[in-house]
């Protein structure tokens, strides 16, 4: 029995008809993802939303983002990111009671075979996210319960440097080492997954694969030059579908958005065409 946790990341909402960023109509990128995910053979078991749900955490743009996700037949989980207002967010999913009803949304959820835990990574008004005492307190308990349940553990903000300075600056900027030490003591970790990057990458962090997932909608310029300016594009958006046999582990595949030619087979015949 296999287990596919599927990943969205900074879909960035906003009230119907209007745009982000004066010009990126995310509700269609955020459509044409759903229809992409339904389009996959295996289906999800669940999917995890990693932050940055909507763009300015305005009741209004959360009523929206309910009304995209109406057809998900599948548990769907939600994480705050910089640009959520977690109070907005609770008011318009009440249903979605992991999320708590005060203070950070911290949670833990069996996902199949998978346990997903949630860290909530924000900080009222700032970019920049944090991890404080109480939080790696609770992750402690969290991860202590799972026994040697195999744990994809989510948050918002990656907890490693990324080479993309301006993103970098407005990270995970308080908690990482204290994170990195706790995660050092289980070894059943096997994925930590991530957004606020807007990009699709991965690095070794205490002792773990930590990753961040593109988004479905506008992307962060790649440049490594620690002085780039900040600056998106629409290479295209994507998807990840973290899947999980018992014979080959947790395996991330990357999936991009969109219809593309194909698919054909690999006949025999075509291959000797010349
Ligand atoms: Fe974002
Ligand atoms: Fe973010």
């Amino acid at each position: 029995m296999s287990t596919y946790l599927f990943q969205l990341s900074d879909l960035h909402i906003r009230e119907p008809g209007r745009v982000a960023y004066g010009r990126i109509d995310t509700a269609s990128f955020l459509r044409a993802a759903i229809e992409s995910i339904a389009q996959c053979p295996q289906a999800p078991s669940a999917l995890v939303i990693t932050g940055d749900l909507c763009d300015f955490g305005r009741e209004q743009e959360y009523v929206h983002l309910r009304e995209l996700l109406a057809d998900i037949r599948c548990p769907i989980y939600l994480l705050p990111g910089n640009h959520d207002c977690l109070s907005s967010l609770r008011l318009v999913f009440p249903e979605h009671d992991y999320l708590g009803a005060s203070g950070p949304a911290h949670y833990s959820v069996a996902v199949g075979d998978l346990q997903l835990i949630a860290l909530d990574s924000t900080v009222p008004g700032q970019s920049f996210g944090a991890i404080d005492q109480e939080a790696i307190a609770w992750l402690h308990d969290a991860l202590k319960a799972c026994g040697d349940r195999p744990v994809v553990l989510a948050m918002h903000h990656p907890p490693f440097l990324t080479q993309i300075g301006h993103m970098d600056e407005i990270g995970l900027l308080l908690g990482r080492a204290e994170l990195a030490q706790l995660l050092g003591q289980f070894c059943n970790v096997e994925r930590i997954i991530c957004g606020h990057l807007h990009r699709a990458i991965e690095t070794r962090f205490a002792g773990t694969i930590a990753s961040t997932a593109p988004s479905p909608a506008h992307q962060v310029v790649l440049d490594l030059n620690p002085q780039a300016v900040s600056r998106w594009n629409l290479e295209p958006g994507g998807f990840r579908i973290h899947a999980w046999s018992k014979s080959a582990g947790l395996v991330t595949h990357n999936m991009p958005v969109g219809k593309f030619e194909g698919p054909y087979p690999f006949h025999a015949e075509a291959a000797l065409i010349d």
